[in-house]
């Protein structure tokens, strides 16, 4: 402290005295001229203490145990903040504001991943929706919720391709594509950043982990990953690329190492490709602690080196390792890093705290929490999302139920308001959350519903099993809730297997052995492996963690209120065997019966793009319109009929496939647009794809340069495949 006070003291002396206030502290002025004017009146101390992030609160992050809140020096860069009002964030700020010699705000962030207050659908989930305008509201919605209650920048979204269910953090992203990873990212970002940085309803997005992240190695989190170029190139970073278009101004650097070199201490993701080819001027955070564990991974020696690699390939503030605070100063001034160096990682921090106004609004206004929490349209929002998201794997005919007039609900998924939120379930109390029970009582009031758990999540006991067969006797279907808990999935919870404990599956083969109707409903955080569940029950809906707000949207599909319109995200393997199993294969050198898995099937259970419906969609033969050609872009149409009795809502889904590259071969194919739109019962409606050649259809080689091939292409949408000749 001592040594600030000098320093400042000093620094003071050699900026020129003038009467008008400083440039950076005018609005009125370019940025980067702000940037800059403050830049120069810092010492070598406040620039490094910038590049920090401490925490303040309660941390809920069970895997990161940090310091409880201590004397935080009132020139630190940012912290995370767990609390959730505004006092305690307005206390700290007033500290960096006032205490701090120039005057620096804090920047406020927290895992706001999907929801603060009250949780929404997982993203894994709201990828099934396939309606990313939902999910760009959702996020509106948790933004807003999150700036008026002290938090700037949220870590989210995860934009990690998943390809491997094992790995638990599946659950935090958008599935196993790297198309909808994109799209999903860029509707999240505009979600949370789209009233204005500056706004009381937006928050700074933070992409993560860049970049690999979900290539993990056999599943386990934070362990090494080995990805070529060319897969790095068309799988793992365009959906960075496409959520840095919708405007992130921020990133996460991963703990994963990269095929030998750590993602936070990788100079050609950080800034060869970052910032020097797309030209990124945002903030990029560590993921917590990773620059220590570059240490752990075995590429520095000591915190020393780690922190002079990290901040030398481009990471700019250091979360929780505590490397850049105790060893910059002294790098920079044996001239280890040069100082051109830290001002540019300065420079960053100071944009994005200059973007979101924080200068002039440093404070965030105290207001209730029934102002900014629950509010009727953010519920809406929740409801309808969850609706969207739930997807109906199994129909023997069952659902929608009709005429039934005893309902059995069972299960440890029924009455469980805690596992029903997820994960990162940020500041939702359970008792905040709609369970299913409560919400197929309110769909069926003429109905006698009665309830029986039957055994809980890990059902290790058979104790409850009697009574609940009892019921399911006594009943016209019975509703069996089967799932995970929610520390199931997320950070740090591989698995080895994805199946469900044996007890439930268990009780689903006593619940079936009543000759009752047995309807099934998953929550889970993760792809599972469920084929004895698949052969059992007469019906399957996939719900996902739904948050608060899912039970009326299960409930509404079980009554037939609600038609199922989601599609699976991820593939649901056969067996844990087949991992990783995903649809963008590239092709095997042998067919038929020759590399296929000999002990069992080598299909999926389901696969990726599956989802039921009340209702049948009829794909006509898709159409060019016009001439196609490689030379600009062109329209491709198809007509999907809504052949059943009930409206409904139809996600298409285009793919386009390569079959031959003399460069790199390529997936088999590969998904490259999706639209939503609602059918009437007996109406038709055009689905139109607009297809760019120079985005579309080439693939990029391993220095990530894009190419095209003339020859032939197959556009692949529904059933139908149309082939073309494209020169
Ligand atoms: C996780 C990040 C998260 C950070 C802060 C880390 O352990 O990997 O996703 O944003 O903690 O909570």
């Amino acid at each position: 402290m001592k040594k600030f006070l000098l320093t400042g003291l000093i620094a003071l002396c050699l900026v020129p005295v003038s009467t008008g206030k400083p440039a950076y502290k005018n609005p009125r002025l370019p940025e980067e001229k702000r940037v800059e004017d403050l830049l120069s009146r810092m010492t070598l101390a406040e620039k490094v203490m910038q590049l920090n992030q401490y925490t303040l609160g309660r941390n809920d992050n069970v895997n990161n145990i940090g310091e409880v809140v201590g004397n935080l020096p009132a020139e630190l860069g940012s912290v995370i903040y767990f609390g959730s009002d505004p006092v305690l964030r307005n206390a700290m700020q007033k500290r960096a504001m006032e205490e701090s010699r120039l005057g620096i705000p804090l920047i406020f962030g927290y895992d706001d991943i999907h929801g603060f207050k009250k949780v929404y659908q997982i993203s894994l989930g709201q990828a099934c929706s396939w309606n990313p305008a939902l999910v760009e509201r959702m996020c509106a919605h948790s933004a807003r919720e999150a700036r008026r209650s002290g938090v700037d920048w949220t870590f989210s979204p995860m934009i990690d391709v998943a390809r491997d269910p094992r790995w638990g953090r599946m659950s935090e992203g958008y599935g196993e594509d790297p198309y909808a990873n994109g799209i999903f990212g860029a509707a999240s970002v505009r979600g949370y950043q789209g009233a204005g940085l500056s706004s009381q309803d937006a928050v700074a997005a933070c992409l993560k982990h860049y970049v690999g992240y979900g290539a993990s190695e056999a599943g386990r989190d934070y362990v090494y990953t080995e990805i070529s170029r060319p897969t790095l190139w068309n799988v793992y970073l365009p959906p960075y690329r496409m959520s840095l278009e919708a405007g992130a101004v921020s990133l996460m650097s991963s703990f994963n190492d990269i095929s030998g070199v750590p993602g936070s201490a990788n100079r050609y993701t950080l800034t060869e490709i970052l910032r020097d080819t797309w030209g990124f001027d945002g903030l990029m955070v560590s993921d917590w602690d990773a620059v220590r564990q570059l240490v752990n991974q075995g590429y520095c020696k000591d915190l020393r080196t780690a922190s002079a690699t990290a901040i030398k390939a481009g990471v700019d503030m250091d979360m929780m390792s505590h490397g850049y605070d105790t060893f910059l100063e002294e790098l920079v001034e044996s001239g280890e890093i040069p100082g051109s160096v830290l001002d540019e990682a300065v420079r960053r921090v100071l944009r994005v705290k200059f973007r979101l106004g924080l200068f002039e609004h440093p404070y965030t206004p105290e207001s209730q929490p029934q102002e900014r929490f629950f509010l009727p349209e953010a519920m809406q929002t929740a409801g309808e999302l969850a609706a969207e998201s739930m997807v109906l794997l199994k129909n023997d005919g069952v659902l929608p139920l009709r005429g039934v007039t005893r309902i059995a609900v069972v299960g440890p998924l029924a009455k469980n308001p805690s596992d029903l939120r997820g994960n990162w379930h940020a500041h939702t109390q359970p008792e905040e959350v709609d369970v299913f029970l409560d919400g197929i009582v309110r769909e069926f009031p003429e109905a006698q519903v009665r309830y029986a758990q039957g055994c809980d999540v890990p059902a290790e006991s058979r104790d409850g099993f009697a009574e609940a067969v009892a019921l399911a006797r006594d009943s016209d279907v019975v509703i069996y809730c089967m799932g995970e808990m929610q520390n199931w999935s997320g950070e740090n919870t591989s698995r080895s297997s994805i199946a469900l404990p044996r007890g439930q599956e268990a009780l689903l083969e006593a619940l079936k052995a009543t000759g009752k109707p047995v309807v099934v409903t998953l929550t889970n955080g993760r792809a599972l492996e469920i084929p004895r569940v698949d052969e059992l029950a007469d019906a399957i809906v996939e719900t996902w963690q739904p948050g608060v707000n899912g039970a009326s949207a299960l409930a509404g599909i079980l009554s037939g209120r609600i038609n199922p319109s989601g599609k699976l995200s991820v593939t649901f393997p056969w067996a844990t065997g087949q991992i990783p199993i995903y649809y963008d294969r590239h092709k095997s050198g042998r067919r038929g019966t020759q590399g296929v898995y000999k002990d069992i099937t080598s299909d999926p259970l389901y696969a990726f793009g599956y989802g039921l419906s009340y209702t049948q969609y009829v794909y006509g033969e898709p159409r060019v319109v016009g001439t196609a050609s490689l030379s600009r872009p062109f329209t491709v149409e198809v007509d999907v009929c809504n052949a059943g009795e009930v409206d409904g809502k139809e996600a298409v889904l285009w793919f386009v496939s390569d079959p031959y590259c003399s460069v790199l071969t390529r997936p088999e194919r590969e998904l490259k647009y999706f639209e939503k739109k609602p059918i009437a019962a007996g109406a038709v409606e055009t689905f139109r794809f607009e297809v760019d050649p120079a985005r579309d259809l080439g693939y990029l080689d391993a220095q990530g340069r894009y190419f095209v091939e003339p020859g032939e292409f197959h556009i692949l949408v529904g059933d139908k495949d149309l082939k073309l000749d494209l020169r």
